[in-house]
């Protein structure tokens, strides 16, 4: 079974859902950069391993080190971003690329970023949603592998419209990560990472 690591910075209902519905793998570590994240709470009450660090003070790089040691140690083999609010930078990215997955509270490639539902109310869209995507160097940029769409409806705000995102969120991301640990490596996560292709030669002679 996959060992999973949940990375969280907050309240953690994504990272609940992902405990809650685990199937295919097991929830290894849950881990923050907010040491009093609500989540963090919840998980120990579940009896499941927590790491927390803020980067405060150490500085970005030491902070990736202890976390990326912290993972090691739990025998971590994919990450899931879960509401986890800082950008991991390019080298720890690197290190595990193909291994970490994120949700993302829109339709992407809509709304990169943050406020994406005030955003997508602005639009005047017709739906908002979620995307379960590879994390990759680039900001929510990284291969889809999967989404759920919900209305957008009169008198909607930004909190209304999240609250009906989320609850799309609990019922895809576990499914999806599941699908996920499931893929063979090799064979399509490259697919999936949009690795550039090599352009067969026609041998001549
Ligand atoms: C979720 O809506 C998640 O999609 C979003 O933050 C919320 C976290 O809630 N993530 C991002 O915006 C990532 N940039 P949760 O802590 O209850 O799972």
């Amino acid at each position: 079974e996959a060992s999973v690591a949940i990375l969280i910075s907050g309240r953690g209902s994504n990272m609940m859902a992902l405990v809650e519905q685990a199937r295919g793998y097991r929830v290894a570590l849950v881990a923050s950069d907010k040491p009093d994240a609500a989540g963090l709470d919840w998980a120990k009450q579940r009896g499941l391993a927590t790491w927390a660090l803020s980067p405060r003070g150490i500085g970005k790089a030491a902070y990736e080190a202890a976390l990326d040691t912290a993972l090691r140690d739990a025998g971590v083999g994919t990450i899931a971003l879960a509401g986890y609010m800082r950008l991991l930078s390019d080298d720890f990215v690197a290190r595990w690329r193909g291994r970490i997955v994120n949700i993302h509270p829109s339709l992407l490639p809509k709304y990169k970023g943050l406020d994406t539902h005030a955003r997508a109310i602005e639009a005047g869209d017709a739906f908002g949603g979620c995307s379960v995507h590879v994390v990759t160097e680039e900001l929510d940029g990284g291969a889809v592998l999967g989404q759920s769409q919900v209305p957008i409806v009169a008198g909607d705000d930004a909190d209304t419209l999240a609250a009906r995102v989320l609850t799309a969120e609990h019922a895809l991301y576990p499914h999806m990560l599941a699908e996920f640990v499931m893929t063979p490596f090799d064979r399509v996560r490259d697919t999936a990472l949009k690795l550039p292709e090599v352009e067969e030669r026609p041998s001549h002679g």
